[in-house]
């Protein structure tokens, strides 16, 4: 069953734990934080000092996606800080390998990020370091971006080589995750949904509303536009 993960860069910046209590209490699956160093992408967010902060104030999983250059220089930190996973731009470190056995040395899941032109065949020598994959389905830095209707491939792509190679991997979804989007991303494949302001952090809702709406409209998809675990799709 699809995962539901708001991409914090959306909530209110001046009442983030406010948001994390009440998302938390409305069910949400995990956390995503996105990270950005205004140099692999053109834009600041938070820091780790962001993520110790809201830490105590919910046990869901924090999901820290870095969208920064050598990433391997900021894994401690954010482990420290309180992280469950890190995923890491595969464009943006060296020794993508190696980064990610880092991760996993700290016990938590490692997780490589592609941007959306780039080829999964990056995946072909860390398959068995990586617990999951993200796919950018907007060009990372921004929220409110659209689609890149050619990632739909790729989440499929992903999802064949995980059922055809039998692998634990989870395939996370990240940009403009909408009521238009979802219904295919989860025929493709898609499992993790990062929810930020295309599906969740919306001016005319509270966050309690677009939970519930969120909840209901997944319900009710029908299951053949779910995949479930088996399925050769
Ligand atoms: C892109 C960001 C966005 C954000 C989601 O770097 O990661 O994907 O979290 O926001 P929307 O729903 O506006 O794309
Ligand atoms: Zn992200």
């Amino acid at each position: 069953m699809a995962k539901i993960g708001p991409s914090l860069m959306c909530a209110d910046m001046g009442n983030l734990e406010d948001a994390v209590k009440r998302l938390d209490q409305a069910g949400v699956d995990f956390f995503h934080f996105d990270i950005m160093d205004g140099s692999f992408v053109p834009n600041f967010t938070m820091g780790p000092d962001m993520v110790k902060a809201l830490r105590p104030h919910t046990n869901k999983v924090f999901d820290v996606h870095l969208m920064v250059k050598e990433p391997e220089r900021y894994i401690d930190l954010f482990v420290d800080a309180g992280a469950d996973m890190i995923s890491v731009h595969a464009e943006a470190t060296t020794h993508l390998q190696r980064t990610l056995q880092t991760i996993r040395a700290r016990g938590i899941k490692a997780g490589v990020a592609l941007n959306p032109a780039t080829p999964l065949s990056y995946l072909d020598y860390v398959w068995d370091v990586v617990d999951y994959v993200v796919l950018m389905t907007v060009n990372p830095g921004f929220a409110g971006q659209k689609f890149i209707p050619l990632t739909y491939n790729k989440i499929a792509e992903l999802h064949r080589i995980i059922r055809e190679k039998q692998l634990n991997i989870e395939i996370q979804v990240d940009g403009n995750i909408s009521y238009e989007t979802i219904p295919n991303v989860l025929e493709k494949g898609a499992e993790m949904l990062v929810c930020g302001t295309s599906s969740l952090f919306k001016k005319d809702r509270s966050l309690e509303q677009a939970m519930e709406e969120l909840h209901a409209f997944l319900e009710a998809l029908p299951s053949s536009r779910l995949v479930e675990a088996g399925d050769t799709k």
